[in-house]
């Protein structure tokens, strides 16, 4: 096992009705800005929730955060925060949202000249406004993780950053304010899991039996679950499993000591960035085309992954992974999302463009082996065709 550091202060309040509790968790006097995206929040119920717990405190109100949070919208709500003297967020809703209130409260605090910097040039998040975040889209982890992705419409760009003053003070996942998920977010949500899953797992052994086996409960799990969300998104225990899976895949626990990969993620975010398409989609297209190209690399953990999770025990080594990828690509399938760039009308000339960006950007040594450049990039999409 590698050596490793854990660390995760994110206070979790799960289950129904712990919207309730959150007055006890945010500083009395706080004068707070609550964040939330298109106005979701407002059909189930879960805005007057909020507003009901929050009636003792100042409160003032950011909506518009869109899918894949803009940085253009996200300075405004710097700049009027900045204005009212708010000292505290409460984020609310799904990964968007709550990306966008880690950029915010970081951008709070910046001392340099465009908190753009923070994604662009890696500048160090020294210090970041408190805040809180109220979970209903069960997928990216945010929620207990302290990353964020942000998007800048001018230059088409989605840039990652994380640090340790961005984690939420606490988050609420109350399986109830998912209720009213399209179909499409929750595919989205449990494709988006998995592949962080992945992206911790499948790389190479380093003798870590525990954290692959932490690994497949939470792959199992949503190979179980995933398909009864999408079916009965109003069952209480299936949306709960769902969401505490989804919240594991990526808290820090299963990467613990073990090699990790992201490249799917880093690559598939060109997707999103020039075409809008959902952040799983995207990774369905590219991790199955990454897998079969890297199988040399991963073949042990493939092997396993395959034999564990998909029951895959017949053939030789290499029909096993190819069965392997085939199961996987078959999950997502069977959660309509589809895996090819042609089924989202995506060809070559975005090839190009993203190859071209990684240069000017200097991509390199992508992968749990940091091996992964360019060329390979180029033909990793090529085969996603
Ligand atoms: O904006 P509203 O009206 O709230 O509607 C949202 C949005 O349109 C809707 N929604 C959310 N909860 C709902 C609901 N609709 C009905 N009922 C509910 N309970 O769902 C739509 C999508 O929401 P969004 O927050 O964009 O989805 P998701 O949670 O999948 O977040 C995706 C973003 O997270 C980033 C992605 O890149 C993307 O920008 N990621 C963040 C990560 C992290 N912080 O660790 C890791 C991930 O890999 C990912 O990159
Ligand atoms: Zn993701």
């Amino acid at each position: 096992m590698n050596n490793f550091t854990f660390y995760n202060p994110v206070k979790i309040l799960f289950g129904k009705g712990q919207i309730s509790a959150i007055s006890n968790e945010i500083p009395q006097g706080a004068r707070i800005m609550v964040t939330y995206g298109g106005g979701s929040i407002k059909k189930n119920g879960v805005y007057d929730q909020v507003m009901e717990a929050l009636k003792d405190f100042e409160v003032l109100e950011f909506s518009g955060i869109e899918p894949n949070p803009h940085y253009e919208t996200l300075m405004q709500a710097v700049d009027i925060a900045k204005r009212q003297q708010i000292d505290f967020f409460l984020a609310v809703g799904g990964g968007s949202v709550i990306d966008g209130t880690k950029f915010i409260v970081a951008a709070m605090e910046y001392k340099g000249a465009d908190p753009w910097d923070i994604l662009a040039k890696r500048e160090p998040v020294t210090n970041a406004t408190p805040f809180g975040a109220i979970l209903t889209l069960p997928a990216t982890g945010s929620e207990m993780n302290s990353g964020s992705v942000v998007t800048r419409v001018s230059t088409q760009e989605k840039l990652a950053f994380g640090s340790p003053f961005t984690f939420p003070k606490f988050s609420v996942l109350d399986p109830e304010t998912t209720f009213t998920l399209p179909v499409r977010q929750i595919s989205n949500g449990v494709v988006d899991a998995f592949t962080h899953v992945l992206e911790q797992y499948l790389t190479y052994p380093v003798n870590a039996p525990l954290q692959d086996r932490m690994a497949e409960a939470v792959l199992l799990t949503l190979k179980e679950e995933g398909p009864k969300a999408v079916h009965n998104p109003q069952d209480y225990d299936t949306m709960a499993n769902f969401m505490w899976s989804a919240t594991m895949a990526l808290n820090g626990v299963i990467r613990t000591g073990v090699p990790t990969d992201w490249a799917t993620h880093y690559i598939a975010h060109e997707l999103t960035a020039l075409h809008g398409i959902d952040h799983a989609r995207t990774l369905a297209v590219v991790l199955p085309s990454l897998l079969r190209y890297k199988s040399g690399n991963k073949k042990a953990k493939l092997l396993q992954y395959g034999s564990r999770v998909w029951g895959v025990n017949a053939g030789t080594e290499d029909e096993r992974i190819e069965a392997t990828i085939q199961a996987t690509i078959a999950f997502f399938e069977s959660l309509d999302i589809k895996t090819k760039l042609s089924d989202y009308e995506v060809g070559e000339d975005t090839i190009k463009k993203i190859v071209a960006r990684f240069e000017e950007r200097g991509v390199k040594d992508l992968g749990e082996r940091a091996d992964i450049q360019i060329p390979d990039v180029k033909q990793i999409l090529t085969m996603s065709l």
